[in-house]
């Protein structure tokens, strides 16, 4: 079967990099542009490597008349929710911005599909959970409308130029390699699962708890974790559904499954043995009780079956990466 070419930008982050590990291991050639503002040379397991801002028009004009690529995946974007309320601009410029030219330039060039990064805060907070892809859209940072933008720009151009796109709305990313050689590292952390960890291997403080007055049976906040691989591979999925003919779309990526925050501390603590150092603090601002996905849609229409579906496993995976990484 004759093999592809993907561009991957923000392939050296930490969901990209586990797309370019996939698409690597079906022998794919993969094209990855990074600017390592947050990613990083050594997560990128194979394919060729450009240290380059997207967002440079003429950088992305010669790219496009130079190589040929059967589709784009778009991962690059600041994501840290509180700095996105005080430094909308940022954001609105990084994301939102940043994606136009993108888009600009692969139509002037006939390059698509494209499958975006999208997230579960473009929801806000939830009228009914699980949350499917018909539930309002009503985000409450710039960082979600940031992002909630871009789907509304992708479906515009997909009605005035027939420029294809899938967004997935990924709702919480967790996990690592299993192999252990690529896995989460942001800086600054701002995650459950990898500051838990840290702060058992002594790394970082105690874990602070945010919040145990929540309408949730625990009184803490409930998310579903889904894994990094099977992020990924809901990717390759998209981008063959594309093209092979299939239609434009919005999907949800999660497992269908809440855990409270207090539940992932006892599997970490399970998982690693050790307790989770922790103090109690108060709400985080603008974290929604509960959000918990209907991923139905991505199931039925590309065919996603997500491999790591236990919480134990999900963790295992991190903390082996969190050891191996230290
Ligand atoms: N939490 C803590 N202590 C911490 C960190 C997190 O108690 O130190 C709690 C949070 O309050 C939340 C849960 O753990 O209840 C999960 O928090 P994360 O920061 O790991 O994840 P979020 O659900 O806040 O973030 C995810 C995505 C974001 C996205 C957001 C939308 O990672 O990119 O959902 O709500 F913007």
């Amino acid at each position: 079967m004759k093999k592809s070419t993907f561009l991957v930008i923000g392939g050296a982050g930490y969901i990209g990099s586990h797309l370019v590990k996939a698409l690597i291991e079906q022998q794919e050639q993969v094209v990855i542009i990074d600017n390592l503002s947050a990613g990083s040379a050594s997560a990128v397991l194979g394919g060729e490597l450009i240290v380059h801002d997207f967002d440079d028009r003429e950088f992305l004009d010669n790219l496009f008349s130079s190589k040929h690529f059967d589709g784009v995946f778009h991962f690059a974007s600041q994501i840290v929710v509180s700095e996105s309320v005080k430094d909308p601009g940022k954001y609105y410029r990084a994301n939102t911005a940043a994606t136009l030219t993108l888009l600009e330039a692969m139509r002037d060039h006939k390059v698509g599909p494209l499958v975006f990064s999208s997230t579960a805060a473009v929801y806000g907070e939830p009228l009914y959970t699980p949350i499917d892809e018909q539930h309002p859209t009503n985000p409450l940072n710039p960082y979600g409308r940031s992002k909630l933008m871009v789907e509304h720009m992708l479906a515009d151009f997909a009605s005035a130029y027939n420029q294809k796109y899938i967004a997935l709305r990924y709702f919480n990313a967790a996990g690592a390699d299993p192999q252990a050689r690529i896995g989460e590292s942001h800086d600054p952390e701002t995650h459950l699962i990898p500051l838990a960890l840290q702060a058992i291997s002594g790394k970082r403080p105690p874990l602070q708890l945010f919040g145990q007055d929540y309408a949730t049976p625990d009184g803490t906040c409930i998310r579903d974790y889904i894994h990094v691989d099977d992020l990924a591979s809901a990717h390759i999925l998209a981008i063959h559904h594309l093209n092979n003919g299939g239609a434009s779309g919005i999907f949800n990526l999660g497992s269908n499954h809440g855990y409270s925050v207090n539940e992932v501390i006892q599997t970490a603590a399970r998982v690693t043995g050790k307790d989770v150092p922790l103090t109690y603090a108060p709400r985080r601002p603008g974290d929604p009780a509960s959000l918990v996905a209907d991923a139905s849609l991505a199931k039925k229409t590309l065919g996603w079956q997500p491999k790591y579906t236990d919480l134990n496993q999900i963790i295992e995976h991190a903390w082996a990466w969190e050891q191996a990484n230290s």
